[in-house]
């Protein structure tokens, strides 16, 4: 794998032209305040390898990432009956949309978009005991990272600029598609979205992806194979929203992105890779980022196609 470490090492090189032509999110104020220029990637391979580079191992906030972990809960205590509630269709519309809502009923169109989240939130509400700490725990397990914290900043941040994200949760009850409290589902999806982890901790935490549903390291299984298919398909065709038809068309990978500035992408049977650069595209994903994946897999010759 002595390739993967010099692929890894011209990137921060090769994509510098990139920087300076996004912004980081500013909708939730905390996230601004993170350094434009920070750049790292890590990849976790299904043999138990890593390769880090640049800022690979500083924290941020894992945002909308947060939603592979949610949405990989729920399939484990909920299975099949998830996708009663939330479709598996591409929605075609900004993570934050309201519109489709009223058309569709009140069933979001994925689990990644904030509306299907929420959804996702109030499920798993009705199976985890300490739903907070018990979240917390599970990416703790998937990384390996102990000292996992959640950004009390951010997660005030988002409180108090949570008005679409309420109002989307009071919409989705008016369809009685969520059965707990508004607040406590607000509550808990912030908390989701505001915990911090590095690159090095979210491509240890999402390799089980790349393997069948099982973690290679200790092999413990997180999910089914099928569910694991199931969940790399979700993210080919919703997990960059507005943008995932660009994204398959020029990386090629199940992703997954995050407001915060991390995509975390899967190569099934190889590798699991998350990057992080705080300067966001107009669709809300890493723009350094998205480069970083195109280039990496162009040099490294290794897709799913
Ligand atoms: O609820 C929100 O809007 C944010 N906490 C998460 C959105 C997000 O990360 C979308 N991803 N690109």
């Amino acid at each position: 794998m002595k390739d993967i470490d010099s692929i890894l090492h011209a990137l921060p090189e090769a994509i510098s032209h990139t920087f300076g032509k996004g912004k980081p999110a500013d909708y939730i104020p905390a996230l601004a305040e993170v350094p434009r220029d920070r750049f790292g990637m890590a990849i976790s391979t299904v043999d138990g390898q890593d390769f880090i580079v640049g800022d690979a191992k500083e924290s941020f906030s894992i945002q909308s990432i947060s939603k592979l972990f949610s949405l990989s809960q729920a399939m484990h205590y909920a299975g099949e009956k998830v996708f009663e509630r939330v479709g598996v269709e591409p929605s075609g519309n900004p993570f934050n949309s309201l519109s489709q809502l009223e058309f569709e009923n009140g069933i979001p169109r994925n689990p990644f978009i904030n509306a299907g989240a929420l959804v996702i939130s109030d499920i798993l509400l009705e199976h985890l005991k300490s739903p907070k700490q018990d979240f917390l725990d599970h990416i703790r397990r998937l990384s390996g990272n102990l000292d996992i914290q959640y950004d009390e900043r951010v997660f005030r941040s988002e409180y108090d600029h949570g008005q679409r994200n309420a109002a989307l949760a009071y919409y989705l009850k008016s369809f009685n598609n969520i059965n707990h409290s508004i607040a406590q589902v607000l509550d808990f999806y912030f908390y989701q979205c505001s915990l911090n982890m590095s690159c090095l901790d979210l491509a240890r935490a999402s390799r089980f992806l790349a393997n069948g549903g099982i973690d290679p390291v200790n092999d413990k299984k997180v999910v089914t194979p099928k569910r694991a298919r199931r969940i790399n398909s979700l993210m080919m065709t919703c997990g960059t929203y507005d943008e995932a038809g660009e994204f398959a068309f020029r990386v090629g990978l199940p992703c997954k992105s995050g407001v915060g500035g991390g995509i975390v992408a899967v190569i099934p049977g190889k590798m699991s890779i998350c990057v992080w650069s705080p300067e966001l595209g107009a669709k809300g994903n890493s723009l350094p980022g998205m480069h970083a994946l195109k280039a990496f897999i162009e040099k490294a010759g290794i897709s799913v196609f």
